[in-house]
């Protein structure tokens, strides 16, 4: 059953690399809507296991950590922060170390189950647009309007080998490949919200398109399902 009384959602799901940050940021700022960063409350929980020496695979106590994360993200002078126990930690955030507790923490269906409401209360008004995996399929599946972002593997490697190369990082191209490839089969397969696009999706590929071009799409299903 629709709930129209809640404010509109925009749901942006799709693999690591498909262009959803980049993407969401922009369509919240031309809307002026929230932000939810799911990916965030996935890699906090994986930051505050670790800092309170719990394992990553430990699913209770994950997941009570999980229940009463000590986090508040702020908008600084333009600038994202995310605070964790009142301390910054935006940076540590985006590390690989952290990433890979992430998605160990993330197949852990109590640790999914205890994110749940504490996702929904980003849809505040006058609407929310929310990044990640399954805001789609699990979290928003009422949500007018959703999109499935997708690249070729061999791009996603190239975005992040960019990235990473531009941070001063020694990597190389064939093996970040091969990695996005395995955490693909991973993230499909696994019996927790595996990552799959909602049937009501709009799939988008952004391998040969520009992003402003994609943000634009995003921007004309908006007002085609909502005005
Ligand atoms: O998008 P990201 O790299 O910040 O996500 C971090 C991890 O959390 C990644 O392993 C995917 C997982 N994740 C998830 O399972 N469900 C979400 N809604 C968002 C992220």
């Amino acid at each position: 059953m629709p709930q129209t009384h809640l404010p509109p959602v925009v749901t942006i799901d799709g693999p690591s690399g498909a262009g959803k940050g980049t993407v969401t940021r922009a369509v919240v700022r031309a809307l002026g809507w929230h932000f939810l960063d799911s990916g965030a409350l996935y890699r906090l929980t994986a930051l505050y296991c670790h800092r309170q020496g719990v394992s990553p695979d430990d699913a209770d106590q994950a997941a009570a950590l999980a229940a009463v994360l000590p986090a508040a993200f702020r908008l600084e002078d333009g600038a994202e922060r995310v605070l964790l126990d009142g301390s910054d930690v935006t940076a540590e955030l985006r590390s690989e170390a952290i990433g890979a507790l992430a998605s160990r923490v993330a197949a852990l269906e109590p640790v999914r189950g205890a994110l749940l409401e504490r996702q929904r209360d980003f849809r505040q008004a006058p609407g929310l647009v929310a990044d990640g995996r399954d805001m789609g399929t699990v979290v928003f599946p009422e949500a007018p309007v959703k999109i499935f972002l997708t690249a070729t593997v061999e791009e996603r490697a190239r975005r992040r080998y960019n990235q990473l190369k531009g941070e001063g990082a020694d990597v190389s191209l064939a093996s970040l490949t091969e990695e996005i490839a395995e955490r693909d089969r991973r993230d499909a397969s696994r019996t927790t919200a595996p990552l799959k696009p909602a049937p009501d999706a709009v799939h988008l590929d952004t391998t040969d398109v520009a992003a402003a071009d994609v943000i634009e799409q995003v921007l004309a299903q908006v007002r085609e399902k909502l005005e």
